[in-house]
Order: C-alpha cells, then sequence, then structure tokens
C-alpha cells in the first residue's frame, strides 16, 4: 500500500491524450490535477458551526487535465457529463445561486442547457472565487475532467474535490502562488456564495491538507489544522498487524447533488437557531453557532429548545468530545475504540441529527455487523451516496462481499442499478490535491 497509488500512470496517459488532442498540442505540455475525495470519520455535520472534525483523503478522485489556452478562453469537456463548457476567465462571474429560508437553493439565472449548467459551475464558480479574492485572470485553459467511475454525488465530497480541482488548473495556469489555506477560502466561496450550499470547510480542508496515512484535524472556528500520524509501532513483533486498516465505501445507489435538497441548508439553520437561544439565555451577543456556545451553556439551558433543536445541539456537543477521544485513539493506534467511537457518531447522525435516509441506515446497520469492521457511518451529509467503514485489512474482501449481498436483499432495486464491482469498494488513505 502506498499513497500515491492514485492516478495510476494508464490514467494518466489517457487523460493527457485527451487533452493533447482536443488543444492540438503536444502530451507532454499536459498538466493533471489530482484531487482525491475525502473521508470524514469523525466530526459529522458541526464543521458550519464551528466545531473540530476529522477528515482523510482516500486513493480515488477527481482528475483534471489542462494545458493554457491560446487567449482567456476556458473550454471544458467532461468524462461523465456530455456537452462543452466555454467562457472567458476576464468575464466578471458573478453568484449563481440564492439560498432560500425554507433550504432550498434556486438559481438566479436558469440555463437552458441543463447538462452545462450542471457541471460549468464549478469552473465558473472557481473563477468567481479567485475574482473575489482579487485575481484578474487573463489566461483561460482547456481541460478534460473525469472521476473515478460510479462515485459523483456519493457523498465522498466529489463537489469540492471537483472545485478544488479547477482553482488549481486555473492558478496554474495563471502563475498564482496560492497557499492551502487560500484555497480552502475560494473554495468556500465556490459552495457557499457560488452555489448557495451553507456547509462548512471540512471538504476542501480535508482535500487540500490531507497527507497519506495522517489524520487530519480541523477546528473550523480557528481555522488551525494538525496531522496526526499513527504510531510506528518498530518495537513491536508483528508491527505490521497492530495498525492494518482499510477503508470500506458501501454504495447505497442513491444519488443527488447536495445543492439540490433543501434538507442540508435547513439543518445548518436549526443549528444557528438552537445557538442563537442558548447565547441569549446565557447572555452573550457573539454570531449564533454552536460553537460560540460552551458545553456548560448548553447543559445549563438546554430545557429552552424544542425537542427537534435540542438534537440538533446534543450532536454538536457529543459529536466534538467524540472528535477529541477519536484523534487520540488514532494517535494510540487503538484501531478499535477509533471505530466505536465512529459508530456511535453514526447513530447521533441518524438520532440526534435525523439527517440518514433509509437505504443509508440500513447499509450502516449491515457495515456494524460485517466481519472485521472497527466502526462505520454515513460517508458526508447521509442524504444519499455511501457508507464507509475501517475494516481490519485481512477481512477486507469477506467484508465487502458480505456488505453486498446483505445490501442487495434489503434493496434489490438500488442494488441492481449499481455496478457490481464497485458498489463496495476496498481503498486506502490518500494523499491532497496537487498538480502532476
Ligand atoms: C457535506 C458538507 C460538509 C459537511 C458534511 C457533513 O459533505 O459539504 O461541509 O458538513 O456534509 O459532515
Amino acid at each position: 500500500m502506498n499513497g500515491v497509488s492514485w492516478p495510476s500512470d494508464s490514467e494518466l496517459d489517457r487523460i493527457k491524450n485527451m487533452v493533447a488532442e482536443m488543444a492540438g498540442v503536444h502530451v507532454d505540455v499536459v498538466k493533471v490535477v489530482a484531487s482525491p475525495y475525502r473521508i470524514c470519520p469523525l466530526g459529522a455535520h458541526i464543521d458550519h458551526q464551528g466545531g473540530i472534525v476529522s477528515a482523510m483523503t482516500v486513493n480515488k478522485g477527481i482528475i483534471l487535465g489542462f494545458v493554457p489556452s491560446a487567449d482567456s478562453r476556458v473550454l471544458l469537456r467532461s468524462g461523465q457529463f456530455s456537452g462543452e463548457v466555454c467562457f472567458r476567465v476576464d468575464q466578471i462571474q458573478l453568484p449563481n445561486h440564492t439560498a432560500k429560508p425554507n433550504g432550498k437553493i434556486e438559481e438566479n439565472h436558469p440555463s437552458n442547457t441543463i447538462e452545462e449548467c450542471k457541471w460549468g459551475s464549478y469552473a465558473k464558480g472557481a473563477l468567481y472565487a479567485l475574482q473575489r479574492g482579487g485575481h484578474h485572470l487573463k489566461q483561460g485553459i482547456t481541460g478534460f475532467i473525469c472521476g473515478t467511475e460510479g462515485l459523483d454525488s456519493s457523498g465522498l465530497s466529489s463537489s469540492a474535490a471537483v472545485g478544488i480541482a479547477y482553482l488549481l488548473a486555473l492558478e496554474t495556469a495563471n502563475n498564482l502562488t496560492i497557499s492551502p489555506t487560500e484555497n480552502i477560502e475560494y473554495d468556500r466561496l465556490i459552495e457557499n456564495e457560488y452555489l448557495g450550499l451553507k456547509n462548512g470547510i471540512l471538504d476542501q480542508s480535508a482535500i487540500l491538507l490531507s497527507s497519506y496515512g495522517c489524520l487530519t484535524c480541523m477546528d473550523c472556528k480557528t481555522k488551525k489544522h494538525k496531522l496526526i500520524h499513527p504510531p510506528k509501532f518498530e518495537m513491536e513483533k508483528n508491527a505490521e498487524s497492530k495498525f492494518h486498516y482499510k477503508i470500506l465505501l458501501a454504495f447505497s445507489g442513491l444519488k443527488q447533488a447536495l445543492t439540490t435538497n433543501p434538507g442540508y441548508n435547513r439543518r445548518v439553520t436549526e443549528c444557528r437557531e438552537a445557538a442563537e437561544i442558548l447565547l441569549r439565555a446565557a447572555g452573550k451577543e457573539v454570531e449564533p453557532i454552536l460553537s460560540n456556545v460552551k458545553q456548560e451553556e448548553f447543559e445549563a439551558h438546554k430545557s429552552k429548545l424544542e425537542p427537534d433543536l435540542a438534537r440538533r445541539a446534543e450532536h454538536y456537543f457529543s459529536e466534538n468530545t467524540r472528535v477529541i477521544k477519536g484523534l487520540e485513539a488514532w494517535r494510540c493506534g487503538n484501531l478499535e475504540e477509533f471505530g466505536k467511537l465512529i459508530s456511535a457518531s453514526g447513530l447521533s447522525s441518524i438520532q440526534n441529527y435525523e439527517c440518514g435516509c433509509e437505504p443509508l441506515i440500513q447499509l450502516y446497520k449491515i457495515l456494524l455487523k460485517a466481519p472485521g469492521v472497527y466502526g462505520a457511518r454515513f460517508s458526508g451529509a447521509g442524504f444519499r451516496g455511501c457508507c464507509m467503514a475501517f475494516v481490519n485489512s485481512d477481512y477486507a474482501d469477506e467484508a465487502a462481499s458480505f456488505v453486498k449481498t446483505q445490501y442487495f436483499e434489503l434493496q434489490p432495486d438500488l442494488a441492481s442499478h449499481l455496478n457490481q464491482d464497485t458498489a463496495v469498494m476496498i481503498c486506502d488513505s490518500g494523499d491532497c490535491a496537487r498538480v502532476i
């Protein structure tokens, strides 16, 4: 197992040849951005409240091959979607969506071509973010983007991976040196301002900061991060078996972009309402997010919350505690304890945050029964996509086929739409986004 197993040489060759043909250039001048998918073992749904989250990338993701174009024109094609996206980097981009109070996100200028509007908006959003940051780009790109087959809209943050891929390509073509911290903020602008999703900074932090084998810890309030290395166990006999895991991704067959589901923004609003009531009761005038409420203030005033708001706040405070314990378990190499915390986090998402849909809850329960699984939970927001689990490497194949069979029995329709080779994937930890 090694951190640079993705993208493979053949994936790189294929995309470089595509771009060389599109742009009429030699294959050697084509650059490729590799932008991995992320998982969040602990710290679900608390990033938008300034909580502490943990994350990792996996060795799969989005690749974007590109060359600078002759002028300011951007021309893009996609492996997943039809049509071409074409615009100029010297045209000013304005926010494309507005978040409504009921959680729905409406497009400001509905486009005639649905495909074009959907997948082109991330590239335009990247330009919007760079312009908001004061960069006046002159150089366009010709590019081809594709993701790992079947993994788009799966709760692995393909949207942030795509946004970051466009940011890195536009920055490279325009000779801009931008730090990961600045790109975290630019991706936030794409999602929060351009696309109207009120999400936090978990996804892009994971994608931009992760390092192979480490757990990335991000404090979403202070924006400080650290990498937690697992112990080395050099002195131990049988060292390998001590920290020997794989990441299982089990797909539900349900796909939907978060921007088209009002549920996500609704929960963010509920957390803010809970924070507002608790802060008022504590006599504090600060931004209404739950990280501004102390645990003891929550305990003292939680009776003032309606039951559903109390459950959202309960999730926030219990999840923060699980993250802190989980970082310690990872540092000590205690995968059993780490796994138990992940499963408890999954349960709190179902019972307190109330965001899981039936197929994902079924997958979660199946994973908990699978051989060798340390712990499992939904990946991402929980409205669609996949569940992830940490599993003992020796049992990974057995666990994968157990999950596939059991899920097929419960959800034959959804399961039959999945590609049987990739319905449950066995992955390793990955690295951060980079230009190759
Ligand atoms: C989505 C959002 C993130 C985060 C997760 C849930 O991936 O984009 O900001 O809230 O859901 O943890």
